[in-house]
């Protein structure tokens, strides 16, 4: 009798502890942008490990690369009161979105964990806000890159090159041996990755910061912005015709193919390399922009938390969270997106010469002040500021609008809040 009711008490808490299980297996919802090949095999690391710990990845991907797209859906679904579990938020619209209420305070996962100590102070900074977490790194991304396919610089008899004033020969001589020099995909945020990069590379990065980050108009009026807006206007001679539209993905494919000498790109470029099994320092180059050698444009990639008011929800919150800066998902992840780990402390062994080489830059630039925020990845500025010296940038881009009338227009779009 006795050990049929303990078979009984048994049985009974064995089912309370499934059901317990099964209760806090959470859903979680995660809006994303990254739908190019490269990306998605990154992003499906992550579903990868909140699967194992039993939780249901609901995949939220808005194409579109730069993640305007996601933005604005991302604001309709919390304008209606349904936001999702988290979403790809990075930059001063972290602090945005904090003020507005609406993300979940990370503090005890991240205290738990300690990020303090895991994170450098330029990634932590940016992922807190009023002094508490309210985001999650997953990356460091560096932008001042420019991919080379050396086969096509061979067949042109042309040398990579490492000013700008070198460039132009170099563009001529791919042209002239029927290759499309730049490639290059006409999006605004695509232009004004270039834009950035050219900035950095004319004016060093002391006036990029005095410019783009501080937004100093006597810099943005300056000689040399106007110098930044010329050799801007020389890069758009080289792209090809076909250019408007174009996916930056795509771009990329036409170096890989040969079909193009070179990329203005962040290292998510690498990533489509990669994807193609293509190997660095053989197939392709990854080089500094022009001018910008030893210099980092900096672009980390992070989730914020909705919140939320079911335990249900919090459990997959902070799974999701616990995930992300856990050591093996920030190497798998960073092996196949191009970038580099947001932890300081997970090796770089397994990973290639350009991730190398982006490690030691960053570490380096940030003790020289060579180390700066990427406008066009919305690192700089608020996202209001962004978009509108990005309109000046596309503008001039696909018109005949003077430098000088550029300087003008984006000193003033340097005021819009
Ligand atoms: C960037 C983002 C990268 C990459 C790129 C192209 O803004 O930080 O992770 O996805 O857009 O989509």
């Amino acid at each position: 009798m006795n050990t049929i009711r303990h078979k009984t008490k048994l049985a009974a808490a064995i089912t309370l502890a499934l059901a317990t299980f099964s209760a806090q297996a959470a859903e979680v919802e995660v809006l994303h942008w990254w739908t190019s090949g490269g990306e998605a095999k990154s992003v499906a690391e992550l579903k990868k490990l909140m699967q194992a710990k039993g939780d249901t990845w609901k995949d939220f991907a808005v194409s579109g690369g730069g993640g305007e797209n996601a933005m604005t859906v991302l604001k309709s679904r919390v304008v209606a009161g349904d936001p999702p579990t988290a979403a790809q938020i990075k930059g001063p619209s972290i602090q945005e979105w904090g003020a507005e209420g609406v993300l979940a305070d990370l503090s005890s996962t991240a205290k738990a964990g300690n990020w303090d100590t895991l994170l450098p102070p330029v990634v932590s900074k940016v992922m807190k806000y009023k002094g508490n977490y309210v985001a999650v790194p997953v990356n460091v991304h560096r932008v001042n890159w420019m991919w080379v396919n050396p086969a096509v610089f061979n067949k042109a008899g042309a040398k990579v090159p490492t000013t700008w004033a070198e460039f132009p020969d170099a563009a001529d001589k791919l042209q002239k041996a029927g290759f499309i020099a730049v490639a290059h995909g006409g999006q605004p945020w695509q232009d004004f990755t270039i834009f950035e990069s050219v900035v950095l590379g004319v004016g060093g990065p002391e006036f990029y910061q005095k410019a783009m980050v501080d937004l100093d108009q006597t810099a943005l009026k300056s000689a040399t912005m106007t110098k930044a807006f010329d050799t801007f206007r020389t890069v758009r001679k080289y792209v090809d015709k076909d250019f408007s539209g174009r996916d930056w993905n795509l771009a990329t494919q036409m170096v890989i193919q040969g079909k193009a000498g070179m990329q203005f790109m962040g290292d998510w470029a690498k990533g489509e390399f990669t994807a193609a099994g293509k190997k660095p320092g053989k197939d392709y180059l990854c080089v500094d922009v022009p001018g910008t050698q030893g210099d980092f444009t900096f672009n980390i990639d992070s989730f914020v938390m909705f919140k939320q008011s079911s335990s249900d929800a919090k459990k997959g919150q902070e799974d999701l969270a616990n995930a992300i800066m856990s050591p093996s998902f920030q190497e798998t992840f960073n092996l196949n997106k191009g970038s580099i780990p947001a932890r300081l402390d997970v090796k770089m062994d397994k990973f290639d010469d350009c991730a190398k080489k982006s490690n030691a830059d960053f570490v380096a630039s940030s003790k020289t002040g060579s180390l700066v925020p990427s406008i066009a990845h919305q690192m700089a500025v608020p996202a209001a500021t962004t978009g509108a010296i990005q309109d000046v940038v596309t503008q001039f881009f696909n018109s005949n609008m003077s430098s000088k009338q550029a300087v003008e227009k984006l000193a003033s779009a340097a005021k819009t809040q």
